[in-house]
């Protein structure tokens, strides 16, 4: 951080400053909700991301589409692996367990299974939770361990005195607490036992390292600190893939499923981890239900009125679980999970993207938007329902209870910074929530292109991208009596397998490889930068290359964001704010990218390199009250005073 001490007479000799005069009132107020975050479940965001379990593939589930396997599981000593559903599953959503017999080469060699975790595990002198389900009439100890994958290093071993007994599922519970870190992450779980009475058969076996606020089966801590620093006040969830009630309840009876992604989801990140997440985060779940369009598919997928009826149903049995009093079957059920009191959902979005395909956003208006809003409204009238067309296809009620709609956008930084006043001419009826949005392809000299799907994406973040998107957030700032909020997506890039770039925070499981993108440089400042209400500008200037919004908090508090696209010079600016003199003082806070518009990822050793660099000034009023200073091309800024 530099501290410099700059008066007017920096601007000596500046011609062509951009005289600009905000006055104290005027404005609208601000949506608290203006930023938030989206989740979804994108490759390995959720198991192997987010949610902290280390174990992959504990519980052997399987779907049609992604049938069991053994995979990543590897035998120790003279082990033989089969999965079964044995005759007594452990339970009817957990039918298939892995049996690990003694080989036929005969030896006293304990035998076990070993995990290698999601590409590794990371190792420190931590408390570490865990536990398996074993059946088999095995008496002796088993040996539960972490230890190095390239060297004999064993960081923490406990032996657990077996307590299974014939024809039962027992579980097994440990802690292991290495006393030193490994010096990588290419660690590996294990379990060992006794070859002598025969085979045993495991199922849902779980370590968990500490978790965020220790929630349990809760969320990686670094990760859920990076959105913290973000400020968020909302988190879009599930990112509109179905939610259903198999994935409430306890781990035994969370069957998984068929994730959008290409592979198969545990579930253990379900819906009451989402709305503890959003609890633990302190921010406003918005919950996205299902609306009868598969995405991915084509539009043959959409359900007919008759088909979508049950998926109605599940909505309101969900929304019971959520805000039912513990007299309704579903409050009930929430209940007797330890959650008497209801989770404070006020958000409900009906589907994602349900303008995509042919007949989407025929069918959303005929009869999907509205089979959802009737239903939810006549149940929970509270409720606040948007529609996800991005548009007023379907809407309903008016005033404070008109619905809101979900705006994505994807696209390049010409064509983000030339729809920055999208907003100034959005209905104030139906208000947007820009649920995602992003820069993910690079300038067509300088045509406005829209995203072409069928070429590659930015394979990282980078700066020209962070810079158009601030412009956006300034132009969805400058309107919030019209947009409500806006959420970057996607949220998370596991560096080992991933769909999508870019994201808002890319991480492997090495807790300090975690890189925030410079996406995520511009919202930490932006987010951080909240102020009640917006104010109006008198300028000399038009707007472009830089681009602005002011806002107040009252008590001639001022907030001033600006960004500079494409400039050909650096940018001087002279601001006065009104009631504020001669004297008084302020801070300007300035990102940027040292390196140009360099991109921001792991380097090639792995080592994460964040190529934002953020300075501050403080600035004193000259005499007329005004604040002089100037930004580079391609800067991010905000001034307080
Ligand atoms: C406040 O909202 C009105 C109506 O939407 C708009 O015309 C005006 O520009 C807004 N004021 C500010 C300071 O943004
Ligand atoms: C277990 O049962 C499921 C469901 O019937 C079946 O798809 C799977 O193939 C079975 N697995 C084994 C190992 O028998
Ligand atoms: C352990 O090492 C083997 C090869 O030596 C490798 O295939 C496996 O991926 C490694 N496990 C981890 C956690 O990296
Ligand atoms: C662990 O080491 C093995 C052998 O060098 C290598 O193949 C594997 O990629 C490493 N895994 C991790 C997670 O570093
Ligand atoms: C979940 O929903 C389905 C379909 O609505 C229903 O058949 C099932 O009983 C529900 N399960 C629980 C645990 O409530
Ligand atoms: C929603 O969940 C149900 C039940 O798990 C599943 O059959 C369906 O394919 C899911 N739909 C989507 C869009 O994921
Ligand atoms: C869209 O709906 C029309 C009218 O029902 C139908 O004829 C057409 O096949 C549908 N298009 C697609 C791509 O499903
Ligand atoms: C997403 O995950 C699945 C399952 O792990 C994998 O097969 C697929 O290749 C992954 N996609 C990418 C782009 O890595
Ligand atoms: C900047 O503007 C110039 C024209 O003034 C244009 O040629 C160039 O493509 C623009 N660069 C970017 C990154 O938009
Ligand atoms: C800056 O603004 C003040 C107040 O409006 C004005 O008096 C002064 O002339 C301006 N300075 C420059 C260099 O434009």
């Amino acid at each position: 951080m530099i501290l410099q001490i700059f008066s007017l007479p920096f601007l000596a000799g500046i011609a062509s400053a951009i005289n600009l005069k905000v006055s104290s009132t005027g404005g609208n107020a601000s949506s608290p909700l203006m930023y938030g975050l989206m989740f979804e479940d994108i490759n390995h965001s959720g198991d192997g991301g987010i949610y902290a379990e280390l174990i992959n593939n504990r519980a052997f589930q399987g779907s049609r589409a992604f049938p069991s396997t053994l995979e990543p599981w590897v035998p120790v000593g003279n082990a033989v692996f089969a999965l079964q559903n044995t005759s007594i599953p452990l339970s009817s959503a957990l039918p298939t367990s892995i049996n690990v017999a003694p080989g036929p080469l005969s030896s006293h060699a304990k035998i076990g299974l070993l995990n290698p975790g999601w590409w590794g595990i990371d190792v420190k002198p931590q408390k570490y939770t865990g536990s398996f389900w074993a059946l088999g009439s095995y008496k002796g100890d088993f040996t539960v361990k972490l230890q190095s994958n390239l060297t004999d290093d064993v960081f923490a071993s406990v032996e657990i005195p077996s307590s299974c007994q014939p024809g039962k599922w027992v579980e097994h519970k440990f802690e292991l607490e290495p006393n030193l870190a490994a010096s990588n992450i290419n660690n590996t779980f294990v379990i060992e036992f006794e070859p002598g009475s025969g085979a045993v058969n495991f199922n849902l076996i779980s370590l968990f390292p500490p978790t965020y606020k220790n929630r349990p089966n809760g969320n990686r801590p670094e990760l859920m600190e990076a959105l913290k620093a973000l400020n968020p006040s909302f988190i879009r969830m599930p990112g509109g893939n179905n939610m259903s009630n198999e994935t409430i309840g306890p781990l035994t009876q969370r069957p998984g499923r068929p994730g959008t992604w290409g592979y198969g989801n545990t579930d253990g990140l379900g819906l009451v981890e989402y709305l503890n997440w959003c609890t633990d985060l302190e921010v406003e779940p918005l919950l996205a239900v299902w609306a009868g369009m598969y995405l991915g598919s084509d539009a043959d997928h959409i359900l007919s009125a008759e088909a979508l009826a049950p998926w109605v149903d599940d909505t309101l049995n969900e929304l019971e679980f959520i805000l039912g009093p513990v007299s309704t079957p579903y409050g009930a059920l929430r209940a007797s999970l330890g959650y008497p009191e209801p989770w404070a959902l006020k958000y409900v979005e009906i589907g994602n993207e349900d303008n995509l395909y042919t007949n989407g956003s025929s069918t959303y208006a005929a009869y999907r938007f509205s089979m959802f809003y009737d239903a939810i409204t006549a149940a929970y009238p509270n409720l606040k329902i948007i529609s996800s067309t991005g548009d007023y296809t379907a809407v309903g009620g008016s005033g404070e209870t008109a619905t809101w709609t979900d705006f994505h956008t994807y696209s390049r930084p010409d064509t983000l910074v030339s729809m920055f006043d999208k907003f100034d001419h959005a209905s104030r009826e139906y208000k947007t929530l820009i649920g995602e949005y992003a820069i993910v392809q690079e300038n067509l000299d300088g045509q406005l292109a829209g995203v072409n799907w069928d070429l590659p994406k930015f394979p990282q973040p980078v700066w020209i991208g962070a810079v158009s998107e601030a412009i956006w957030s300034i132009g969805a700032e400058r309107n919030s009596d019209a947009v409500v909020g806006m959420s970057y997506a996607p949220g998370f890039q596991n560096l080992n397998s991933y769909n999508w770039s870019p994201d808002l925070i890319s991480f492997t499981a090495d807790v300090s490889q975690t890189v925030l993108s410079t996406s995520w440089h511009v919202i930490n400042l932006f987010s951080n930068s909240r102020y009640t209400s917006t104010v109006p500008i008198t300028s000399d200037s038009p707007l472009g290359p830089a681009y602005w919004v002011a806002g107040t908090s009252g008590e001639g508090k001022y907030t001033f964001k600006i960004a500079i696209y494409n400039a050909t010079s650096s940018v001087p600016f002279n601001i006065t704010f009104e009631g504020v003199a001669k004297g008084a003082s302020g801070r300007l806070t300035v990102l940027s990218a040292p390196e140009g518009l360099s991109a921001n990822m792991l380097d090639g050793e792995g080592v994460p390199t964040e190529v934002v660099a953020k300075r501050e000034v403080e600035l004193v009023a000259g005499s007329a009250g005004e604040f002089g200073f100037e930004l580079e091309n391609w800067e991010v800024a905000v001034f307080t005073t």
